[in-house]
């Protein structure tokens, strides 16, 4: 018994030795330790041992047994860590290829239009202030000089959604809400999306407009077209012409139209301004007394001015877009274009 026990270590101690893998090593550990292995069939068989010799064989049979398990676990852990170096090296990282670069994200055209022209704004001390665009009848056309049925309705054709409220066609409803809630003098602009039921090359459904007014003692006419073509070469630069026509807003009197050097050509005439040098950038007046009347501020007192530009035209003239919609699509190869 002895000697068994003596070659089960030797011999096992050996086979665990030159195992080459975790299969093979799983198999020494059943011919020894498991069930039926050898050395599980000795121990059990101890009871047929003479009781003289018992301690001593017993003694000695669980050292053989200590010796096997120990074997067993070195090698394991020899094999595990040689397995986890082999997948660490299949998987290896090469940090030192070159990468593949960080793709930067860009804002859209619209935006930073929007941004240059709420800046310039704000450096003139303008408060940026925002509203909402499904309106009632009367801050998008009533309290702005155009009746029910007024012909001035047929210029902006809106989208109604019952008698009363409507997607606002003019960002002009923040003239009346400002006058309503503030305290003169103050000048606010607000940018914001516009509905109109139009669609060509240059109209879209939506569209963004933004709305300056001023409203103060003594202001009128010379002033808004002094600050206009500041605003123009702030925009534009320096050397940009201002030409002013006469027009007819129900919300301004007198009420003229600004143009600027078309931003196509630069004003050498280019089919977009057909041949004039000058593009239309938007409306502009003195505000009419009935409207300042209408929001409760003291028309003998105070008078106002302002201007209500689409940002659209203008972005589409300075980035030489053909279409509107393409400001809408979001599609990524004509946004990478525009960066
Ligand atoms: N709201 C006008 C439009 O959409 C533009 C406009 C004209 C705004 C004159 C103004 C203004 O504030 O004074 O056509």
């Amino acid at each position: 018994m002895k000697e068994k026990l003596q070659q089960i270590v030797e011999i096992g101690v050996n086979e665990i030795a030159a195992a080459d893998d975790l299969k093979k090593l799983d198999e020494i550990r059943v011919k020894y330790l498991g069930k039926a292995g050898e050395l599980t069939q000795i121990l059990r068989g101890m009871k047929d041992v003479p009781a003289e010799d018992r301690r001593e064989v017993g003694a000695l049979a669980n050292t053989v047994r200590e010796s096997i398990e120990k074997a067993l676990t070195e090698k394991l852990c020899v094999l595990e860590n040689a397995k986890l170096a082999a997948d660490m090296e299949k998987e290896r990282v090469d940090i030192t290829e070159p990468s593949q670069g960080v793709k930067k994200g860009a804002l859209h055209p619209l935006t930073r239009f929007n941004n240059k022209f709420m800046d310039i704004c704000v450096a003139m001390g303008f408060t940026v202030v925002q509203g909402p665009e499904v309106e009632t009848d009367y801050y998008n056309f009533e309290a702005l000089n155009v009746p029910k049925n007024h012909p001035a309705r047929d210029m902006q054709d809106t989208f109604f959604i019952t008698d009363n409220i409507l997607l606002r066609s003019q960002t002009s409803n923040m003239q009346v809400r400002c006058m309503e809630t503030m305290k003169p003098p103050f000048k606010i602009v607000c940018p914001g999306r516009v509905y109109r039921n139009d669609s060509d090359s240059s109209h879209s459904p939506i569209f963004n407009q933004f709305e300056a007014l001023v409203v103060d003692e003594n202001i009128g006419l010379k002033d808004l077209m002094l600050m206009i073509k500041e605003i123009l070469k702030r925009l534009f630069g320096e050397d940009v012409k201002m030409r002013v026509r006469p027009s007819y807003f129900p919300f301004t009197e007198p009420s003229i139209e600004i143009d600027a050097t078309c931003q196509m050509c630069q004003g050498k005439g280019c089919s977009l301004c057909k041949g004039s040098g000058f593009s239309e950038v938007f409306g502009a007046g003195v505000v009419n007394p009935k409207v300042l009347e209408m929001s409760g501020i003291d028309s003998t007192k105070y008078s106002g001015f302002a201007f209500g530009p689409g940002i659209d035209r203008s972005v589409m003239v300075t980035n030489k877009i053909p279409n509107i919609k393409y400001l809408f699509r979001n599609d990524l190869r004509f946004l990478k274009q525009m960066r």
